[in-house]
């Protein structure tokens, strides 16, 4: 099956992303949101990205003009009647995505294949809200969209092979490394990186090294580019939490049990680099050691 066109559900930041790279690899794209207003600052970045390019030389005006001219933008669910393709980047909720998907399933035409970028709800059983589950799967793309390399595909259990190749096939197109990965807890990415983060935690609270020593041996030994708590701070603690939360919940392993402070950081509103705090002070436009808490 050839996929010309796809729809994306969900404007935000995951969503304004995909319709880039999709416009990119020449797919027609639709950018759909429950809130107009979202659609129009979604496709205003994308023009303001690309217009960066040009103006470094990096994009012609004419592949920019040839770009937008491929993102549509979309204000009902009906638009997704004909295309190929739906991805859906709405808010990290499993009823409202089961919600959507329903709805799609008896809009879209019998094989347009559906998938969803959740990163931690699982795939088989948003796929139970649809009755085409041999055409549901897993799209988890990485933030920034546009930057970051990868793509995991997430076979659900009744996701067909055929399936998986075109989807592949869309993303490497969209210029993503693709690996396809079961449906589990994490899938491969959040899953290692999660066990790291914890046993940063782990350390921290051993009294082994300071945040700030952590981060710089990981970033100076490991060659990572942020350490452990930088990067907490710079992906949200709440989400970060949140992934924890359901690692633990799904594996019932103690390795990913939320962390202590990790959770009080949480619940007095210190979610990292977005509210000015986090595992570091952010409030003077600079990253600096916490000292108005003792860890
Ligand atoms: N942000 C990340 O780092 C990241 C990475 C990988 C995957 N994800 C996943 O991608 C999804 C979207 O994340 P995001 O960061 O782009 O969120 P976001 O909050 O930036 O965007 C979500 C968008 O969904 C829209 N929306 C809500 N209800 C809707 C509905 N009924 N119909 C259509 N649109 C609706 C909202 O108006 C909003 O514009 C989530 O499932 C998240 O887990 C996020």
């Amino acid at each position: 099956m050839e996929i010309k066109s796809i729809f994306v559900v969900g404007a935000g930041f995951m969503g304004a992303g995909i319709a880039q790279v999709g416009a990119q690899a020449g797919y027609e794209m639709y950018l759909f949101d429950i809130a107009p207003a979202a659609v129009e600052k979604g496709i205003g970045g994308i023009k303001k990205l690309l217009s960066k390019k040009v103006e470094k030389g990096t994009m012609t005006q004419e592949a920019l003009d040839g770009t937008m001219a491929l993102i549509k933008a979309s204000t009902s669910l009906d638009d997704a009647a004909n295309v190929d393709l739906v991805i859906e980047a709405v808010y990290e909720n499993a009823d409202l995505k089961k919600d959507i998907f329903s709805k799609l399933d008896a809009i879209c035409k019998p094989d347009c294949i559906l998938a969803t970028n959740t990163s931690s709800i699982p795939i088989t059983s948003i796929a139970a809200a649809v009755k085409r589950t041999d055409k549901f799967i897993g799209m988890h793309f990485f933030s920034p969209v546009p930057v970051m390399r990868l793509c995991e595909i997430i076979r659900a259990i009744k996701t067909s092979d055929e399936t998986i190749e075109v989807v592949a096939e869309v993303a490497q197109k969209m210029g993503k490394v693709t690996v396809v990965a079961k449906d589990v807890p994490g899938f491969i990415v959040n899953r290692i990186n999660s066990a790291l983060r914890c046993e940063a935690y782990k350390c921290m609270e051993e009294g082994v090294a300071s945040i700030e020593d952590i981060d710089k041996a990981m970033k100076a030994g490991a060659n990572h580019p942020m350490g452990p708590f930088e990067l907490a701070d710079f992906v949200g603690l709440d989400v970060n939490y949140s992934v924890l939360s359901t690692l633990y919940a799904g594996y019932k392993d103690s390795k990913f049990a939320p962390n202590l402070t990790l959770e009080k950081l949480v619940i007095a509103g210190d979610l990292g680099r977005k509210t000015g705090k986090g595992w570091y002070d952010y409030t003077s436009g600079e990253k600096k050691p916490r000292t108005d808490v003792k860890f």
